[in-house]
Formats: structure tokens, C-alpha cells, sequence
């Protein structure tokens, strides 16, 4: 994607009542974003000539995230705290003229083992590329170093975190031009290429919270304000199984009943109140109710079901596959009750499929992939 007119505008939240006044925080913001711009917008938006690095070098991090929610599948997903993938940047004289290299790949090491090194065939690699491309890099030549936090084929959005890490070092590295709904553009670039056209990994990644794609084309994304000041959970419960996103996108039903689709739709409408009131627990009663993604896929998880129902019994609002899994996902609105919930769903994933699984309790993140750090010597 050479270039893309984004902007960012709040959406008033009180449509239903012409009269009630304006909430003082808007609990949408819109990203608009061209998914096909014309040559014309292009040269508008793209920096005439050489583009100049700000920085030597910059690193990026960028959250895990969970995408589709239960009934929200490839619309809606949101960033978790903690844990996720880093990326460094680096002008490169080695490297030709607009082009990146990736120099090395660290972190968990089962992941990086098996992760390409052709800048055309690896996440992060993709996604910079974009980035650079979009900001009309021309002269300068990048290398890239990944750190993977994530494991692949986890639920996690290891991939997109991948790719959100390089598009915002990339930005960074060139002064930070590019527009969040832009940045997503770049990172849905490698998502294409390595599990499908799903911006519900990548956007929350880069944006933080909850992010809603409304539209595709163009690309439009909402993000939604989970109040501030209240507290959600998650328990992310990852068996020793690999669940790639292909695979489990491939058992997916290709048409769907009116009576699965007036529940799912009522399920989602509900989620998104849910998130933009702070009701965690109709949150949790609508994440669990997926009528049409998650019967295809738990199956395909050894010991899925066992575990939703071990979490729900021990005091979870609700709990369903995390993105194509093998994650699941619980919802709580406070940590001492995460560890006690991750024990019983650890012990459901070894009695009911016979797997290992370790348990994490992460909070949302809100503020989505950042720059830790910029060398400008
Ligand atoms: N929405 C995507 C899927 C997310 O469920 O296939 C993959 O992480």
C-alpha cells in the first residue's frame, strides 16, 4: 500500500436520543482509512523527495492481542498487557536503498527457530516494508532485529504483534508520519500473506483497547473506550498444542443460518455496549456465546469445552477461544480470582485433552504499540 488518507474523528455517542446531552469522553473514535488509494492521493500524502530518518535507530513493542471475542469473529479485538513481541530498526548503509534486511531473531526460541529470515516471507518483515513504502523510503536501506515475546500459532496474535512492532519502529524511525489507521494498512499487509485479510489482531495491537473494524473498504476502524478506571482481566490459559490460523480459518462453516446469525449479532451488539459501559459481566455472558465460530473450532482444541466450563464454574464472567486458538480466554474484573480460575483451566486442559497449559493473567492494555526506545548517534 503505497500511501492512504486516514483521519481520526470522535463519533458523538448519543444517536439514540436527539436530546441527551453529549458524554464529555467519546467512547468511539473512528479511524477512517483508503485501502486503495489513487495515484493522486499518493503524491498528496507522500513526502516529496528523500525521506530523512529522525533516528539511527528506534525499537517498537507491540501487545499480544485477542481478536473475534467469542461472536465478534475478524471484526473486533482488543490488546493485552505484558507480554508481546519488540522490533529494532536501524539505518543500515549495508543494506540497498530501500529495501530492509533482517539482521536477527531472538526471544522464545521454538518461535524464532522456525520464523523465516527472507524479509518477504516474515511478519515484521512485511510490515516494515509496507511502512517504509508508505512513507515514500526511498534512499535509505533498514535492518531489522525481532525479539519474539509471542509464541506462534498461540491465539495470541503473534504474527500481527510481529508486524505492528515493525510498522511502528519503522514510523518511528522516520519521525512518526504515518496515521494509526496507516500503520494498520501496513501490518494487515503480512496478515494477507500469512493467515488472511483480519485486522482484528493488528489494529488493537497498534491502537491499544478495544478496536472495532467496522469496514474493510475502506478500511475503517472504531476504537472502543472501556471506561477508565475500572478493571478487566483476562486469563489467557495456552496448552502445548499448535492451532494455525489457516487451519482453523479452513474449518470454518462457508454459510451460516438466519436463526445463528440473529444470535451472534445480538451477542456482539451486546459485547460492544458491554465494553463501552464497563459491564463486565454481560462481557463475559457474550464472549461465551459464540454460535457459529467456536463449535467448528473447540473441537478441534483437545479438552476445549472441558476448560470453558472448568473457568465459568470457578467464577469467570465468561470464557471462549482466544483469536483461531489454542488460547482460551477468560474474563474477570479482578486479579485474585485470575490465578485460582487459571489452576482449574490449566487442570481441565490435562484431564479433559490431555494437554500441558500454562496460565497468565493480563489486564487490557490501553495504549497499543510504542516506541521504548530512539538512538539518534
Ligand atoms: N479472526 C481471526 C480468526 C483471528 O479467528 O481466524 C486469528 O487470530
Amino acid at each position: 500500500m503505497a500511501a492512504a488518507t486516514c483521519k481520526t474523528s470522535p463519533i458523538p455517542t448519543n444517536l439514540n436520543h436527539p436530546h441527551r446531552p453529549k458524554p464529555p469522553i467519546p467512547r468511539f473514535r473512528a479511524v477512517r482509512c483508503a485501502s486503495r488509494p489513487t495515484s493522486k492521493t499518493s503524491s498528496k500524502t507522500l513526502a516529496p523527495g528523500d525521506l530523512s530518518p529522525a533516528f539511527r535507530s528506534v525499537t517498537a513493542f507491540a501487545p499480544a492481542t485477542i481478536a473475534n471475542l467469542g461472536p465478534c469473529f475478524d471484526f473486533l479485538g482488543c490488546a493485552v498487557d505484558g507480554v508481546g513481541d519488540t522490533v529494532t530498526v536501524a539505518v543500515d548503509p549495508a543494506v540497498p536503498a530501500g529495501t530492509l534486511s533482517i539482521s536477527s531473531i531472538s526471544g522464545i526460541a521454538a518461535s524464532a527457530a522456525k520464523l523465516s529470515r527472507d524479509p518477504l516471507w516474515n511478519c515484521a518483515g512485511i510490515a516494515g516494508i509496507a511502512a517504509m513504502r508508505a512513507l515514500g523510503v526511498r534512499s535509505i536501506g533498514l535492518s531489522l532485529h525481532l525479539e519474539k515475546g509471542l509464541p506462534l500459532g498461540s491465539g495470541l496474535g503473534s504474527s500481527a504483534a510481529s508486524a505492528a512492532a515493525a510498522a511502528v519502529a519503522v514510523n518511528g524511525l522516520f519521525g512518526g508520519r504515518l496515521t494509526p489507521g496507516e500503520l494498520v494498512l501496513a501490518g494487515l499487509e503480512s496478515e494477507k500473506k500469512v493467515s488472511g485479510y483480519h485486522a482484528d489482531n493488528v489494529a488493537p495491537s497498534i491502537m491499544g483497547g478495544f478496536v472495532l473494524i467496522r469496514s474493510y473498504d475502506p478500511l475503517e476502524l472504531l476504537r472502543l473506550e472501556f471506561p477508565a478506571g475500572q478493571d478487566l482481566y483476562f486469563v489467557l490459559v495456552s496448552p502445548e498444542f499448535e492451532a494455525p490460523t489457516k487451519k482453523m480459518r479452513a474449518a470454518l462453516p462457508p454459510e451460516v443460518k438466519m436463526k445463528d446469525h440473529v444470535h451472534n449479532s445480538s451477542q456482539a451488539a451486546a459485547l460492544v455496549a458491554a465494553v463501552v459501559r464497563g459491564d463486565v459481566r454481560v462481557l463475559g455472558l457474550a464472549m461465551s456465546s459464540d454460535g457459529i465460530v467456536e463449535p467448528r473450532r473447540a473441537p478441534l482444541i483437545p479438552g476445549m469445552a472441558g476448560v470453558k466450563k472448568a473457568a465459568i464454574e470457578a467464577g469467570a464472567f465468561g470464557c471462549t477461544i482466544s483469536g483461531a486458538g489454542p488460547t482460551a480466554v477468560a474474563v474477570i474484573d479482578g486479579e485474585e480470582k485470575g490465578k485460582e480460575i487459571g489452576d482449574r483451566m490449566v487442570e481441565a486442559f490435562l484431564r479433559e485433552g490431555g494437554l500441558k497449559a500454562s496460565a497468565t493473567v493480563a489486564r487490557l492494555d490501553r495504549v497499543g504499540a510504542r516506541v521504548i526506545s530512539s538512538n539518534a548517534d
